[in-house]
């Protein structure tokens, strides 16, 4: 039998790290989670109004959106917890050093293998929360994390976001061919 609750989550989340600057051309990161694909070449995420990275969105329309990692899992959740409204040294405190995208005006976090380069389409303020859907324009992977060209995932050491037990969570390895497993029942 199955229960009935009143709310419900996407499961698994992301852990997506949005970089930014601000008008001084200081660099931000951010911690989300509300975020995810929309279509084959668009992304949106959801951000509170408040936050530095917001502004920065508003103000540039352009961003990265990092994926975390095990390895940085500390860095990554330093950056959601604390904002570079009140912490002006955030990305030095956690060991982040960034380079400028060559494609849009935003950061490339170098302790992180693999980033996507965001250009804004749509901003809207609702309901207490900025949505931003963008236009990839672009990807930055580390060698290190790459097979035959593409990113692999088995190398790269990516981590999703569960929000019942709150906690990071590792990814498993491939259980089986898309497109192709489910073909068994044609
Ligand atoms: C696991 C996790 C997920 C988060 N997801 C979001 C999110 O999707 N949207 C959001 O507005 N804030 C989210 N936050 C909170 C921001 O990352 C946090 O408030 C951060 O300090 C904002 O930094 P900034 O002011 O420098 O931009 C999340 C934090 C954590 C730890």
């Amino acid at each position: 039998m199955k229960q009935s609750f009143e709310k419900g989550f996407f499961a698994p989340l992301p852990v997506l790290i949005i970089g930014t600057y601000d008008a001084n051309g200081k660099p931000d990161a951010m911690n989300a989670a509300w975020g995810g694909q929309a279509g084959m070449t668009q992304i949106s995420v959801s951000l509170a109004g408040s936050h530095k990275t917001t502004a920065n969105i508003r103000l540039n329309k352009e961003f990265t959106i990092a994926f975390a990692t095990a390895e940085q899992i500390a860095a990554c959740d330093y950056v959601g917890v604390v904002s570079g409204n009140s912490v002006e040294n955030k990305l030095e405190k956690c060991g982040f050093t960034v380079t400028k995208s060559d494609k849009v005006n935003a950061p490339i976090i170098e302790q992180l293998p693999v980033a996507i380069e965001c250009r804004a389409i749509d901003i809207q303020e609702e309901f207490g929360e900025t949505r931003v859907v963008a236009e990839v324009v672009g990807l930055k992977a580390d060698d290190s994390v790459l097979t035959d060209g593409k990113v692999d995932y088995g190398k790269a050491g990516f981590v999703t976001y569960d929000t019942v037990s709150k906690t990071y969570r590792t990814i498993g390895g491939s259980i089986a061919n898309a497109r192709s497993i489910g073909r068994k029942f044609e």
